[in-house]
């Protein structure tokens, strides 16, 4: 029962340069060779940089096996089938904002340019999957092909030009500056301009075309992405400000070899990509490709050579922060008791990510809300910026800290196809006690209706199909919340063993705000959907510089991402036992092959990480519309400062002054489509 997002942003870039064309094949034959004899000239432990156009000659000079490839695809499709909604994205309604994609087609032409030898290199065939994952804009959808595995883990590009998009006020329209500039700003403000364009192209045109690499389904969310953030750095467990987030400078993806930024003043500033290092071991394409494509290399792989120690115990908070009240080790949950004149009267908790594992997050979290009433403060402000996701149970849990006395509502669907249901069936003959079905979802006598109030005669009874929208699903259903619910793992105040504590409301829900930047994805989304529907208002901050309102919940609405490698457990003990007992039918074995994919660990090429989008989740009004396909305005909305960007105190300050004190929202952005005060038609 982990729910999950994919918050690290891997992005492919889109057709922003055509790289293929630019590397003359000559020169890139031994750009690995390059990498290695730079790297070990200057010490295999220290992070080396030069050239970026090298990492991508060394990718592109990877081999390609035709055939593996399209073993690969054959395989991966029945993965894909499980994802809740092929069939919508196809055809989106007009409430969904991203462009519809066709999944399957598109991996049916990745196919057919495989078995024409139609890839030159492993890294264009990488490429093209991707960009068929990135197309869904959904961050519980996600493989990781190996040229997307090293880099950004053996190879990183960067360059050292952050930029941001500041408001002088928080509701002007903001402008783009360079990180350094915008620091400028306040003190000599005649000295810096904006930046105008890139490349040729319009700046925030640009922008938006980077921030289409990546996986949230709001445009706004998506722009977002493409500056830093400390919350989102504490979300990605990176907590550092200009590492790990910001897509202009810290790509995942092969960026061009430069940037051209024109300034408002006339002049303009080449920045260069360039590419990190750290214990390069591979002379060649081909010793890279053996290494990391290869399925046998799977535990040779060194991970995380590259990546910042996530985890910190400085008490002071992480950078941008106030010193918090109380804090878990990792930052999933600060408290704190701001003195700023605006928030006098309020108490904040941030909570960048649900992914609540050190250091007791629920219970400080509980503490913390009875502490903060009855010490007088009025008003709870709950910044859930850079919120990706994580255990359901977490946002379950904070949800009913808030409102003991409210139930926690969940609704979901999986898309009904073969494979579900051979897995589904072998599952129901599985003894109760083996762990891998334990808190499963596909064991039908852990469902109930959403209403808990019945459970469910059969897996046939819960599998259906009826058809939702389009799309033959299950029927809806629910986790039994007091089965999953125990003191050990899950807890969910109130529900089985675990106590109900608080037992009374602390905050009137008009006194509780919550504050996103649109990144908001997953157990985010759920949490937020609960108090929503509480009455509690929600304020959406930076994205396009236009006026009108902006989503607070921007990421994937689904309500569970199945990750694969778990589910191919359960596949591995359905299969064994499905053969030995008398449960398929000869036909139904035979079938099995067909429909029901093989584990990670058999595929044709090396797969740490996929993940599909399981559960499709509704609100208790609609239970065929899925909600990601319903447009939902934030209650407000405001633009950054770059005071917001470097102290969140300033954030909530400035939150708290739009939404208690009358101070403005951006034009239009109040009583927007699917806000909780929608302007009468
Ligand atoms: C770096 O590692 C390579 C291969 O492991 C080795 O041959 C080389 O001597 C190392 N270089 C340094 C400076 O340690
Ligand atoms: C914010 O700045 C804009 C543009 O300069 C101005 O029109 C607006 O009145 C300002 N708002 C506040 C609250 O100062
Ligand atoms: C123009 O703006 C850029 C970016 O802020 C700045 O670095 C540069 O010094 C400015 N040049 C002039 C001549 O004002
Ligand atoms: C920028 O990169 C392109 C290739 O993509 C190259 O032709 C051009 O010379 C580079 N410009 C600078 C100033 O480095
Ligand atoms: C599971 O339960 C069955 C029946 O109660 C028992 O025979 C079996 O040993 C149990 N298996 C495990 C792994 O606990
Ligand atoms: C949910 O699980 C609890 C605890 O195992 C059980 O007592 C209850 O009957 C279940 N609810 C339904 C509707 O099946
Ligand atoms: C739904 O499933 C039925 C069989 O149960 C099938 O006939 C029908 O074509 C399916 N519909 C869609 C939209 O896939
Ligand atoms: C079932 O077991 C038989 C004999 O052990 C084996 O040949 C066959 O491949 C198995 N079938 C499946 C679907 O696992
Ligand atoms: C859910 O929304 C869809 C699309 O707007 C609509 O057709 C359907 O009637 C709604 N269902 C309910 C129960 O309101
Ligand atoms: C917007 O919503 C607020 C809060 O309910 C309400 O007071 C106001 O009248 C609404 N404005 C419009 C234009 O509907």
């Amino acid at each position: 029962m982990r729910f999950r997002t994919d918050a690290i942003v891997v992005a492919t870039l889109l057709a922003v340069q055509s790289t293929a064309s630019v590397i003359p094949q000559s020169e890139s034959t031994d750009a690995c060779g390059q990498i290695y004899k730079r790297s070990s000239s200057a010490g295999n432990s220290s992070i080396v940089r030069m050239p970026g156009e090298l990492g991508l000659q060394c990718l592109q000079s990877m081999p390609f096996e035709p055939k593996r490839a399209v073993a690969w695809v054959k395989e991966y499709r029945k993965w894909l089938l499980f994802q809740s909604d092929l069939e919508i994205l196809e055809n989106p309604p007009t409430d969904y904002h991203m462009p519809a994609t066709d999944l399957i087609g598109t991996l049916d032409n990745i196919e057919k340019r495989a078995a024409a030898k139609d890839y030159k290199n492993q890294w264009e065939f990488d490429t093209d999957v991707k960009n068929m994952i990135t197309s869904a804009y959904d961050g519980h959808l996600g493989v990781t092909m190996c040229s997307y595995l090293i880099a950004p883990e053996a190879m990183r590009y960067t360059n050292d030009v952050p930029l941001v998009s500041v408001s002088s006020n928080g509701t002007a329209i903001p402008k783009v500056y360079t990180f350094a500039d915008a620091k400028l700003l306040k003190s000599h403000k005649d000295r810096v301009s904006p930046i105008v364009s890139i490349n040729g192209a319009d700046v925030v045109t640009y922008l938006e075309g980077i921030s289409l690499t990546t996986n949230a389904q709001d445009r706004d969310a998506l722009y977002n992405t493409v500056f830093p953030s400390n919350p989102v750095s504490i979300g990605v467990g990176t907590l550092n400000f200009l590492e790990g987030s910001g897509l202009f400078s810290n790509p995942a993806i092969w960026p061009g070899a430069n940037h051209t930024l024109h300034y408002a003043n006339g002049t303009s500033q080449v920045v260069k990509t360039v590419l990190e290092v750290k214990n390069w071991q591979w002379k060649s394409g081909k010793s890279l490709y053996n290494h990391w494509c290869l399925p046998s290399s799977n535990s040779k792989r060194s991970l995380s050579s590259l990546k910042v120690s996530k985890r910190s115990s400085d008490s002071k908070g992480p950078s941008g922060y106030p010193t918090p009240h109380s804090s878990t080790l990792d930052f999933s949950v600060m408290s704190f008791l701001p003195e700023n004149s605006n928030l006098k009267d309020a108490a904040v908790l941030a909570i960048p990510t649900f992914e609540w594992v050190f250091g007791q997050p629920d219970v400080l979290a509980r503490d913390f809300i009875v502490k903060a009433a009855k010490e007088g403060k009025k008003k709870m402000i709950i910044d859930l910026q850079g919120n990706g996701g994580g255990l359901i149970s977490a946002g379950w849990n904070l949800f009913r800290l808030f409102f003991p006395d409210q139930e926690v509502y969940s609704a979901t669907r999986f898309r009904a196809h073969e494979g579900i249901n051979f897995i589904g069936e072998a599952v129901a003959r599985l003894p109760i006690n083996n762990s891998d079905i334990k808190d499963n979802i596909l064991n039908w006598k852990e469902n109930v209706t959403p209403d808990q109030k019945d459970g469910f005669s059969s897996w046939a009874d819960l599998y259906g199909p009826h058809e939702v929208f389009g799309v033959n699903s299950s029927s809806l259903f629910a986790s039994n919340l007091s089965m999953i619910s125990t003191a050990a793992s899950q807890q969910i105040s109130g529900y089985g063993d675990v106590p109900l504590d608080p037992k009374a409301q602390s905050f009137a829900a008009e006194d509780i705000i919550i504050i996103t930047d649109g990144y908001c994805a997953s157990t985010c989304t759920l949490f937020t959907e609960l108090m929503k529907a509480q009455g509690v208002r929600s304020i959406a901050l930076g994205g396009r510089p236009q006026t009108g309102p902006m989503q607070a919940m921007g990421g994937i609405k689904g309500a569970e991402v199945m990750d694969l490698g778990n589910l191919a457990q359960i596949l591995s003990d359905a299969k064994k036992l499905a053969n030995s007992s008398s449960l398929l039918s000869d036909e139904d074995l035979e079938n099995w092959d067909k429909y029901v994919p093989s584990p990670l660990s058999e595929f044709p090429y090396a797969m740490i990480a996929a993940a599909v989008n399981l559960l499709n989740s509704f609100g208790p009004a609609n239970d065929t519309v899925p909600r990601q396909y319903i447009y939902e305005a934030a209650e407000c909305r405001r633009f950054f400062t770059y005071d917001n960007i470097v102290d969140q105190e300033t954030t909530w300050a400035s939150a708290a002054d739009a939404m208690f004190y009358g101070g403005g929202c951006v034009e239009g952005s109040t009583n927007g489509t699917g806000s909780l005060f929608p302007a009468s038609v």
